[in-house]
C-alpha cells in the first residue's frame, strides 16, 4: 500500500541553513495495516506524511502510495487516500453538515450518500448538536473532530491521520478511536491507516505496528510488544536499607536475564532497579538470592515497559519530555487549511499547488481543491 525508498526532504531555510527534516526513510506498509508513527517534536513525522500525501515533493528517494508514484501521479494518489493534517481548522462560515456533504461530493459521492455519511459521522464523532452551526463557532476539540470527519467522509482505503486526537478530551478520544476501528473493519477491504500521535497509550493499544522516528530517520519498527521486549524489558524494583544496596546490585548483575542495574537512594532507603527480559520470572529468584545473602527486601515492584521506555532505551531521551499533551485548542497552532477552512486537506484533482513553499515553516496552508 505504501512503499518508500530512501525518502528525504530538505528545507532550504536560508543560503547558509538547510533543515534535513527527513533523512532516508524506507518503509513498506501492507494493505490493512494500522501503523502508528511516534517521535519527538521535529522528528519529521508531518513532513513524511506530507510527502506521502503529495503535498510536498521529496528532495530525493521515491514513494509509491496506493500503487502510484507520489511525484508522477499525485492525482491518482490523492483520489485513493484521506488525509487529516496536523493543527486546528481555520474559521469558516460554512455549516458543519454542509461542509461534510460538500466534501463528500467533491470525492464523487452522490448527494444522498454524502448526506447519509455526514449524518453517520456527525453522530459518531459527537457533532450532532453542532451539525447546523457554522464551523467558525465550534470549539477547538469540535473543530478537530470535524477535521477527522472530513478526512473520513469518502471512506478512503488508505487514511493518513496526523495527530488526530491531540486536543480532544478523553471521552472524545475514545469516541474517535471507536469510530476509526469500527470503520476500518466495516469496510469491504480492510482500511490501511497511518497515524502519528504523541499519546503513547494510543499507539500501544491500537496500532499493530509502531514506527519510531527520530531526527528524520526510522530508529525502530515492530509491534509494540516486540519493541518493549527487545528494547526495554521489564523493570524489577527492590527496596532495601542503603547498606544492602551494593550487595543486592551485585546479585542482580549476576542473575540471568539482567540487562542493567541501577541503584537509587532517597529518604534513607535505597532502591535497586533491575531491567530484565522477564520481570515476573526473575523476581522470585532475585528474592531468594537476596534472602540467602541476608539482604532484607522491604518491597518489590514489577513493571512492564512502556513505549516511552523503548524510546529512552533507543535514544537516552524520554518522549514524554517533548510530548504534546491535551493541547487545549486542538492543535499546535499550525493550520492546514482546505478550501473550506477545515484542517483536513482536500486531496482531489488539482495538483498545481503541489509545491507549496518549501522554506517557510510558518506557512502550512495547503489549498489543493
Ligand atoms: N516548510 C518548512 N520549512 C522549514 N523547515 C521545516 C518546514 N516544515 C518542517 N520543517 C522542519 O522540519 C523538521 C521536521 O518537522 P515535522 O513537522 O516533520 O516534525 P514532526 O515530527 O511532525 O513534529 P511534531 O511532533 O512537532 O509535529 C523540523 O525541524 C521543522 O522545523
Ligand atoms: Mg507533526
Amino acid at each position: 500500500m505504501i512503499r518508500t525508498q530512501a525518502l528525504t526532504k530538505d528545507f532550504v531555510v536560508s543560503r547558509s541553513r538547510t533543515v534535513h527534516a527527513v533523512r532516508g526513510i524506507s518503509l513498506d506498509v501492507e494493505p490493512g495495516e494500522l501503523v502508528a508513527v511516534l517521535g519527538p517534536n521535529g522528528a519529521g513525522k508531518t513532513t513524511t506524511l506530507r510527502m506521502l500525501t503529495t503535498l510536498i515533493p521529496p528532495t530525493s528517494g521515491t514513494a509509491e502510495v496506493a500503487g502510484y508514484d507520489v511525484v508522477t501521479h499525485p492525482d491518482r494518489v490523492r483520489a485513493a487516500i484521506g488525509y487529516v493534517g496536523q493543527g486546528g481548522a481555520g474559521g469558516a462560515s460554512q455549516r458543519v453538515r454542509d461542509e461534510l456533504v460538500t466534501q463528500g461530493e467533491i470525492y464523487g459521492l452522490d448527494r444522498r450518500t454524502a448526506r447519509s455519511r455526514a449524518g453517520e459521522l456527525t453522530e459518531a464523532l459527537d457533532l450532532t448538536e453542532q451539525a447546523d452551526r457554522k464551523i467558525e463557532s465550534l470549539s477547538g476539540g469540535q473543530k478537530r473532530r470535524l477535521d477527522v470527519a472530513v478526512g473520513l467522509v469518502h471512506e478512503p482505503s488508505l487514511l493518513f491521520l496526523d495527530e488526530p486526537s491531540t486536543g480532544l478530551d478523553p471521552h472524545n478520544r475514545a469516541n474517535l478511536w471507536q469510530h476509526i476501528l469500527r470503520m476500518r473493519t466495516a469496510a469491504a477491504e480492510p482500511m490501511t491507516i497511518v497515524l502519528t500521535t504523541h499519546y503513547l497509550d494510543e499507539a500501544d493499544t491500537f496500532a499493530e505496528r509502531v514506527i519510531v522516528v527520530d531526527h528524520g530517520q526510522v530508529i525502530a519498527d515492530d509491534t509494540a510488544d516486540a519493541l518493549k521486549a527487545e528494547l526495554a524489558g521489564d523493570l524489577v524494583t527492590l527496596r532495601v536499607p542503603p547498606e544492602h544496596a551494593a550487595p543486592l546490585a551485585g546479585i542482580a548483575e549476576r542473575a540471568s536475564g539482567t540487562r542493567s542495574v541501577r541503584v537509587l537512594r532517597a529518604g534513607g532507603v535505597s532502591t535497586v532497579e533491575i531491567r530484565t527480559a522477564d520481570g515476573p520470572g526473575a523476581a522470585p529468584g532475585l528474592l531468594r538470592a537476596a534472602d540467602a545473602a541476608g539482604v532484607p527486601v522491604s518491597r518489590v515492584d514489577v513493571t512492564r515497559p512502556t513505549l516511552d521506555d523503548v524510546f529512552l532505551g533507543l535514544t537516552g531521551r524520554s518522549l514524554r519530555e517533548t510530548a504534546v499533551v491535551d493541547a487545549p485548542d486542538g492543535g499546535q497552532g499550525t493550520v492546514a487549511t482546505g478550501s473550506t477552512g477545515g484542517g483536513s486537506t482536500n486531496l482531489t484533482n488539482n495538483s498545481s499547488t503541489n509545491n507549496s513553499s518549501d522554506s517557510d515553516s510558518s506557512d502550512k496552508k495547503e489549498v489543493l481543491a
